[in-house]
């Protein structure tokens, strides 16, 4: 029995704001930007809400799928429009997903890749709660981020990385198929604070601490230095659970913060670049959504066989790091 991917789906907003662009607004140009992180563009929400997005990530990954399968939806954002009801609410009801239990997680830009950890212990478990009893067939898992909505825009060192958009990946439960075959998760304590954002809300009268509304802050170096480490600690962790080697996956389908974090992970891996999905150049970083995103990407580039093996990683704030080998 395993649990595999059946669909995916993906939505930008539509307006593109290019490097050139961006050097309106900061001190910046497009060689700058496009040399440290390879990032040419990336896709800004003007209108487009993150439920807006999921749902039509959503709808597309659930194309020729019954929706009454459904019995599970899990948004991972940093960025919900608000927060109750939650965004996996408002999909369930935006799609139509009648018997579908929904809730959200946040898990900084590993969102996704820890919702495919809980959708898969959840599907493989007995499952119960809710309208299922008999355990759980199918399951809608999605990433959706209006970045631009936290980012610091007067920090030319962080508002350049990020834009916005929503991945989402249909699983089912199938006792032919293998398909997830290991995830290795992981938290790391961010002692020095290297990347944060305050959840900004109403000023209580009796509230004494300073409530100013603060963007995301990140230290780039330190981060960067992480997420390295952190991609190669979760693809190995998550090979050595299933007795795999590094050359045996076909894909690596890691969260795109960083063309050069890419690059260096492949080195450090010992893996050529040409098994690495990127994606980073036309869509910048997206949080939880760029895996599904990247995912989608390499699926929809035909380069895909069934049977490929494949390594998608997921790190970021908390710190936290998320692996998971998925055979297609
Ligand atoms: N345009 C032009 N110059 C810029 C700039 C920009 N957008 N942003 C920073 N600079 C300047 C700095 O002011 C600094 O100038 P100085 O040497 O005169 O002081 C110089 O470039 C180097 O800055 P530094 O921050 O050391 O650059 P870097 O090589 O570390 O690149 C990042 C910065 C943010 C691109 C890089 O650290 C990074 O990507 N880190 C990981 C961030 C990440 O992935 N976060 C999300 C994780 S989920």
């Amino acid at each position: 029995m395993g649990i595999r991917i059946i669909g995916v789906g993906k939505n930008l907003p539509e307006r593109v704001v290019t490097n050139d662009e961006m050097s309106q607004y900061i001190d910046t140009d497009n060689e700058w930007i496009l040399e440290r992180t390879g990032i040419a563009q990336r896709h800004v929400a003007t209108t487009e809400k993150s439920i807006d997005m999921a749902a039509a990530a959503a709808e597309e990954a659930l194309e020729g799928i019954d929706k009454e399968t459904i019995d599970l939806v899990i948004v991972a954002t940093v960025t919900p429009d608000d927060i109750t009801p939650s965004m996996a609410a408002q999909v369930k009801m935006a799609a139509g997903l009648p018997n579908a239990v929904a809730f959200d997680i946040n898990a900084a830009c590993s969102g996704f890749v820890y919702g495919l950890w809980i959708a898969e212990s959840l599907m493989k478990g007995s499952a119960a709660g809710g309208s299922v009893t008999n355990g759980m067939k199918r399951a809608l898992v999605i990433g959706t981020e209006r970045m631009t909505r936290i980012t610091n825009w007067v920090d030319r060192g962080t508002c350049i990385l990020f834009g916005d958009g929503a991945g989402a990946a249909v699983l089912e439960n199938d006792p032919d198929e293998r398909g997830i075959l290991s995830t290795f998760i992981k938290n790391y304590d961010d002692v020095n604070g290297v990347m944060k954002c305050k959840a900004n809300y109403i000023n209580p009268p009796f509230w004494e601490d300073d409530l100013t509304p603060q963007p995301l802050y990140m230290r780039g170096r330190a981060v960067f230095k992480f997420a390295v480490n952190a991609i190669d600690e979760v693809t190995r962790g998550a090979l050595e659970k299933i007795g795999l080697t590094l050359d045996d996956v076909d894909w690596f389908v890691p969260h795109q913060a960083n063309g050069r974090i890419i690059h260096a992970a492949a080195q450090k891996l010992g893996q050529p670049l040409e098994k690495f999905q990127i994606s980073i150049k036309e869509s910048a970083n997206v949080s939880s959504a760029t895996v599904p995103m990247a995912l989608y990407d390499l699926e929809s580039s035909g380069k895909l066989k069934k049977g490929d093996i494949i390594a998608v990683m997921g790190f970021g704030g908390g710190l936290c790091a998320a692996g998971a080998i998925i055979e297609w």
